[in-house]
């Protein structure tokens, strides 16, 4: 039997309630919502309003309209970041930023439209919170932080830093892509502008769907432009949330299983999920501890940490190591650069990356015990 321990890229084995989901949504509810007037269609988006409502109320956004649906967080965090920037703008990121955030942000300057700041991180992976204060300019419209890093594992206190960007009037933009499903966050609490949100890891949806979740009044430019199954008769593009950011026809196969994963969360219980990875975080850690020649990357404590662990071992280059436990021992990890190469260099693992290890939900000790016994071996 093989192990998939590479869910920080994307959730597998999905919850079976999402499979089932998935498929009634091309029976029951195959016609598209908002479109057509058909009964089918009304159903169609029922279930689309009654998604939003969901995520709307496991984020506590103010009010459902303020949930939008885009085809992953890359396409939420270019939306934030090309919809709100201006030219003139400047903003500050952190070391941790995945390339979906790196790149737009990168683009806009090498264009010359903002100016870019860079917070210094630890070598735990958490930002140093007194830098980041020093960073904040008369004209920083944007504070865009990654919540939980894919490459280290380093959870942001988010709070601290939102009430920090509520107090200069920065616009604070959270990627949770790694956190939301697994830790509770509260944009209105959490002084959170813009949560972006992937649907494919922490909350067991399918690929193609993640999301933008409003906390605050910003009129964000749209991206793209088109039909939305309202205000047909005008040639310019609804003003309002969701249509003002959802143009064409949504993904509602993926939106359902969206839906079913985070009902199978709710049923499950959030912290149950947690406590369950973290428990399986905690032995591989303890056990990588008493291998010689491998170093941890990332957080000491378990405390402020996702389940995933990043690391180097001697003399092996990590692409090597993960097709071997792959091939040899049914394995799959996830090695390299993980799309976050500015977090490699800030801990020292750029060019060659890391071999990530990231259980979630469906992996037991026994798989753990198992890679273990595969890296033992391969030593
Ligand atoms: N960003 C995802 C990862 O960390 C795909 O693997």
């Amino acid at each position: 039997m093989s192990i998939y321990f590479d869910n920080a890229t994307t959730a597998h084995p999905r919850p079976g309630e999402v499979i089932a989901a998935i498929q009634e949504a091309f029976g029951r509810y195959g016609a598209s919502p908002g479109r057509g007037g058909n009964s089918m269609s009304t159903d169609s988006s029922r279930v689309v309003f009654a998604t939003r409502e969901l995520i709307a109320n496991l984020f506590h956004a103010p009010e459902a309209e303020r949930v939008i649906f885009t085809s992953n967080a890359t396409f939420g965090l270019n939306t934030a970041i090309k919809g709100l920037l201006q030219r003139g703008d400047h903003v500050i990121i952190s070391p941790l930023e995945h390339n979906s955030v790196y790149r737009p942000v990168r683009y806009l300057q090498h264009k010359r439209i903002i100016e870019v700041s860079e917070a210094s991180c630890c070598q735990e992976g958490y930002i140093d919170l007194h830098h980041l204060q020093t960073l904040f300019r008369v004209n920083t419209r944007m504070v865009v932080i990654n919540h939980g890093s894919n490459v280290l594992g380093s959870v942001q206190p988010i709070r601290e830093i939102g009430a920090l960007c509520r107090n200069k009037g920065a616009v604070l933009v959270v990627d949770a892509a790694q956190t939301a499903g697994l830790i509770p966050i509260d944009v209105q609490k959490d002084h959170i502008d813009i949560l972006v949100f992937s649907g494919h890891k922490k909350l067991y949806g399918p690929p193609g769907v993640g999301g933008m979740v409003l906390g605050g009044d910003l009129q964000i430019e749209p991206l793209l432009q088109g039909g939305t199954g309202s205000r047909s008769e005008s040639d310019m593009h609804p003003g309002f949330y969701p249509d003002r950011l959802e143009a064409g026809t949504p993904n509602t196969p993926g939106i359902i299983g969206l839906k079913a994963g985070i009902e199978w969360i709710n049923y499950q219980g959030m912290e149950a999920i947690h406590s369950h990875v973290m428990a399986l975080t905690s032995r591989l850690l303890e056990e990588l501890r008493t291998l010689s020649g491998i170093t941890i990357h990332g957080p000491k404590s378990l405390e402020n940490r996702l389940p995933l662990v990043s690391v180097t071992i001697e003399g092996e280059d990590p692409a090597e190591t993960a097709h071997r436990l792959d091939r040899d021992h049914g394995i799959m990890t996830r090695p390299g650069l993980q799309c976050a190469p500015m977090a490699h260099k800030a801990v020292g693992t750029f060019p060659q990356g890391t071999l990530r290890f990231s259980p979630g939900a469906f992996n037991t000790m026994q798989d753990v015990e198992r890679v273990v016994e595969a890296l033992m071996s391969e030593k």
